[in-house]
This record gives C-alpha cells, structure tokens and sequence, in this order.
C-alpha cells in the first residue's frame, strides 16, 4: 500500500551527481524523482528572460507569483515547462548557473518553491534533491543523505558532461562551482547544510552504482524497522 513508502532527501554542493543518484534511485524504488534545482533554475530562467533583476526582490515576486512548473518524468530524463514552455535545455545554460545561486536567496522565492515541493512529497514515494531538502523541506523524510566531493572531482564530472558543448574549461567550471557552493552555504535562509540526522556520503571515489546500492540499503533498513 501507498502507506509503506517513505520519503528520501537528498542534498549536497554542485556536481556531487546529486541529480543522476537520486533519478536512479527512484527507478529502483518505483519512486518519483523531484530535481528542486530545476525549480529554483526555471524560476531564474524566467526573471532573466524579462530582464528582472535578483536584486529587485519586488519585482522578482511579482514576476513568479503566476509562475507554473511542471516537472514530467520522461524516458530521457525529467521535461521541464515553464507557464507551459519546454526549458529542460535552456535552463542548464551558463547564464542561468550564473545567477541562479543569487535568486536562491529571495526569501519570497524560497517559500513559494518550498510549499510546492512539500505538496508534492505528501504522498510519499518522493526522491528529492536540493540543498535544503533534508533541513527544511522535508524534515521528517525518513532517509536523508548529504552527498558530497571534492570540488575537483565535481568540476571534472560537470566538464564530462559538457565537453560536447566545449564552452568552458575545466578551471574555470571549479571556480563557478566553487562560488556556487560559497553563496548555497552562506546565504541567510535555509542555506546548504548538512541535517544532524543525515548520513554523509563522500563520492569522490565511489561509482554511481555504489552509491544508488549504498542509499537503497539505507531505504531498505528503513523499511524493515517500520
Ligand atoms: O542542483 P542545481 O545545481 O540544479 O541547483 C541550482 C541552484 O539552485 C543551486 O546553486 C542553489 C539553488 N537551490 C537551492 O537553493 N535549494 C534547493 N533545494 C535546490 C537548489
């Protein structure tokens, strides 16, 4: 029955394979993925595409409160639509990982994406990764992990990823993520922070399989003391 299944958060820094974990994860489970990045992404897209500044926090909440995401599991990967547009693609771009971390700090933002991602956890049988997942949004999941790498092996996971766009190099990809991950830990609301009661996971020299098999364990242990 629905009543048996748990919630599982997942956060961590940029690049920790937060994303391609967690997506993983919920395909073994049977579980739906829900990427907050994508939310708070989508969200900066849409202010940059009417030129709205973070810094016009005003102005930032007006522009959203119409805001609707839609975040489709497909068999590629999640679809993203913003007010019905596709921008799976374009809210990956380096114009949106520029700025994204400073629209994350709206306050007004944050609790209009944090009350639709609790909606969306109510039922249970939610994998979801972000930054606050563990600590704010969902603090009663019942498995929470904090992924983490060094910034050198993020940085080379993302220059993979991205070689066949072969925008940036790899320096200048750990400079961004190593901003990214400053202004995540130290910005006033809910920053990036580890939960008391998550488990740390560090991946730098783990395979994604291993850690998809550490954290089902976790679930499964779960399950059976329930
Ligand atoms: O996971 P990601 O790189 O797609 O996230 C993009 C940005 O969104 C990240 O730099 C900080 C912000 N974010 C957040 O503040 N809270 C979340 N739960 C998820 C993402």
């Amino acid at each position: 029955t629905s009543s048996d299944k748990i919630n599982i958060a997942i956060d961590g820094p940029a690049g920790a394979g937060k994303s391609t974990i967690a997506r993983k994860v919920a395909g073994k489970l049977s579980y739906i993925y829900v990427d907050t990045g994508a939310m708070y992404r989508a969200a900066t897209w849409y202010c940059l595409k009417f030129g709205i500044e973070p810094e016009k926090e005003e102005d930032v909440l007006q522009m959203v409160s119409d805001l609707v995401i839609e975040l489709i599991p497909g068999a590629d990967g999640q679809r993203v639509l913003v007010n019905g547009h596709e921008v799976t693609e374009v809210i990956r771009s380096q114009a949106v990982n520029a700025k994204v971390s400073r629209y994350a700090q709206i306050e007004g933002l944050r609790t209009k994406l944090v009350s639709i991602q609790q909606q969306m956890a109510l039922r249970k049988g939610v994998v979801m990764d972000g930054r606050d997942i563990g600590t704010t949004v969902l603090p009663d999941a019942e498995v929470k992990v904090f992924m983490t790498a060094t910034v050198e092996e993020r940085a080379l996971r993302r220059y993979k990823e991205m070689k066949e766009q072969g925008e940036i190099s790899l320096e200048q990809l750990m400079r961004d993520i190593a901003e990214r991950d400053r202004q995540d830990e130290q910005r006033e609301i809910s920053p990036l922070r580890k939960a008391d009661d998550a488990t740390l996971l560090d991946t730098t020299d783990m395979t994604i399989d291993e850690v998809v098999e550490a954290i089902v364990s976790l679930c499964r242990t779960i399950e059976r003391e329930r």
